[in-house]
């Protein structure tokens, strides 16, 4: 799998609570390459939390601020990089994203992703009255576009190795 991408990066595109971020890091260690994740990195360079940059700034100016990381972190490729659920929505990303190497579409069922974002109230998407039909008019909304990825791997609870295998099965 790993000669599969040379220089390509792999990219997790995908809803929050689809498992990007765990399924990811697990997909890099088996590939021998780094992983970064754009949340992550945005909370580092801009020294707030996600939560602190959509209330200080915006979505706009998050989506801004997203667009040029993750610019920036597709040129060290081969990585393996996780997304914000809504990286790959932005038309610029998406355009950088396609070009930069492999995407990677993990798709979940509402209850799946419900279930484990339901648990953390880390998004700020989700501070809403009811968060579980923003989830759903999200995935409605994104679906299409996520399916523009260039793989799509259900989702599921079967276990985390389980996943990686077949992340690692469908870009060979
Ligand atoms: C967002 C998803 C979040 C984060 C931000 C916005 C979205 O990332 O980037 O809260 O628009 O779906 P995760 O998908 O890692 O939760």
């Amino acid at each position: 799998a790993r000669a599969v991408l040379g220089t390509r990066n792999l990219v997790l595109v995908g809803l929050m609570g689809a498992g990007k971020s765990s399924i990811g890091r697990l997909v890099a260690h088996q590939l021998g390459i780094p992983f970064v994740d754009t949340d992550i990195e945005i909370e580092r360079v801009s020294r707030m939390t996600i939560s602190e940059l959509f209330e200080a700034y915006g979505e706009d100016e998050f989506r801004a601020l997203e667009t040029r990381v993750i610019k920036r972190l597709l040129k060290g490729g081969p990585r393996v990089v996780s997304t914000g659920g809504g990286a790959f929505i932005n038309d610029r990303t998406r355009r950088h994203v396609k070009r930069s190497g492999l995407s990677v579409w993990l798709k979940a069922d509402l209850d799946v992703l419900w279930e484990r974002v339901n648990k953390r109230d880390t998004r700020p998407l989700l501070k809403t009255e009811n968060p579980k039909q923003t989830l759903e008019k999200l995935m409605n909304a994104r679906y299409p576009i996520y399916a523009e990825a260039d793989l799509t791997v259900l989702s599921r609870d079967v276990g985390k190795d389980v996943m990686v295998k077949e992340v690692l099965v469908a870009i060979v």
